[in-house]
């Protein structure tokens, strides 16, 4: 088998201190299940990178990315530096769409070990999917500001569903969906307010609901659904959401299992016709920033995410598994604050490589 190519861009703040453990531990895990990786690092998408060239990325960038199989990727922003919507766009957003990474799939699952800040729950009461449109939706670039500097100034930024974009996510989410046993999909809609696009997001789901007559369909307007993640966070499975609606979903999601410093993310693009990213859900995190201190989980799960996109099912299983392991002894001295440890990125970083390093065959 030829190696996966992937390339490494840390980013900014926290994401260049947990990305050398996901690197780590996909090395050991590489080690150990005898799978070929081969890295190339970035220093290009950071806040660096735009002060001393005026912009996000080089010119080239497609070029020199477009060979890897996988972008392995820490977090962007630093906003006292550069504005967000400067750096973001510039980087993460722009690869999102540019290599047609449509399907952005994040897990919230209670893990063992893990304090639960709702009442009650122990692990396997809540594990859930929230698949999230990742090119169009809410997230468009047409619009644009008139009457400026008048008192009828006025912004504008229209939300973009197309056919293709609405139907190729709900695709992959029906079929999730239907390979897990409880074969339950959730749809978030807004469709009581927001008259024009989303109702026809509905319309759209109950035509792709006729291809899939095996999973159970159901939808709630967002502002309830999010009520429901805290109360009933049991009743979810796959939850299928526009990309603004995913995006709080899947910070609310994780918060509600603990910390969103553990939490995933996979930027699908299923034609495999561009390279797929990995990265936590998390951002660059500047106010616990330079202490050594942010949790690495979130960096290492989306590297497990990786081997499992790949096909290496055992190494993800295993990687998955070391997470577990460290998780569930919930040593205060390793694990990050966080968590409720005064442990750092290093002791926790390593407990999991080590973990993982031990499951030599
Ligand atoms: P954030 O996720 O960076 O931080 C939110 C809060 O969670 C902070 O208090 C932070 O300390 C804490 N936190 C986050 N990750 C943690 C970890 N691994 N361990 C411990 N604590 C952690 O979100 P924000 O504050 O809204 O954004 C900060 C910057 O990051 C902004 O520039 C934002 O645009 C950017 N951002 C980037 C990405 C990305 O690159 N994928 C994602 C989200 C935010
Ligand atoms: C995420 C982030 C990004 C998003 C930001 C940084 C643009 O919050 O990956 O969830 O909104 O998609
Ligand atoms: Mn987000």
């Amino acid at each position: 088998q030829r190696p996966l190519k992937i390339a490494v861009i840390a980013g900014d703040g926290i994401g260049k201190e947990v990305m050398p453990y996901g690197v780590r531990c996909l090395q050991a895990a590489a080690k150990v299940f005898n799978i070929q990786l081969e890295f190339e690092e970035f220093d290009f998408a950071s806040c660096d990178y735009y002060e001393q060239h005026g912009d996000m990325m080089p010119e080239d960038w497609k070029a020199k990315l477009s060979d890897k199989d996988a972008i392995y990727f820490g977090a962007v922003g630093m906003p006292d530096q550069v504005p967000d919507h400067v750096s973001l766009w510039g980087s993460l957003l722009k690869f999102r769409r540019e290599f047609d990474q449509y399907i952005n799939l994040r897990p919230a699952r209670l893990m063992p070990g893990v304090k639960c800040p709702l009442a009650g729950r122990k692990p396997g009461d809540i594990d859930f999917w929230i698949v999230r449109e990742n090119t169009e939706g809410e997230y468009s670039s047409i619009g644009g500001m008139i009457f400026q500097g008048t008192e009828r100034e006025t912004v504008i930024q229209e939300t973009v569903m197309t056919r293709t974009g609405v139907d190729r996510v709900l695709k992959y989410a029906f079929e999730l969906a239907q390979s897990r046993p409880k074969k339950h999909l959730t749809s978030a809609t807004k469709s009581n307010g927001i008259s024009i696009t989303m109702p026809y997001w509905d319309t759209r789901v109950e035509n792709m609901a006729k291809k899939y007559e095996d999973v159970r369909v159901d939808k709630y307007h967002i502002d309830i659904l999010t009520a429901h993640f805290v109360q009933r966070p049991q009743i979810f499975d796959v939850i299928v959401g526009s990309n603004l609606f995913g995006d709080i979903l899947s910070d609310l999601g994780p918060a509600c299992t603990g910390t969103i410093g553990i939490a995933p993310s996979a930027n699908i693009n299923p034609t495999g016709d561009f390279p797929s990213l990995f990265e936590p859900v998390h951002g660059s995190a500047p106010d616990i920033a330079g202490k050594g201190i942010a949790n690495p989980v979130g960096m290492i799960w989306a590297g497990q995410m990786l081997l499992e996109h790949f096909g290496h099912r055992e190494a993800a299983a295993g990687v998955l598994s070391a997470i577990e392991a460290v998780l569930s002894r919930s040593d205060s001295a390793v694990v990050t604050a966080d968590m409720g440890g005064k442990g750092t990125t290093n002791s926790f970083g390593e407990a999991i490589e080590q973990e993982i390093l031990n499951l030599q065959k």
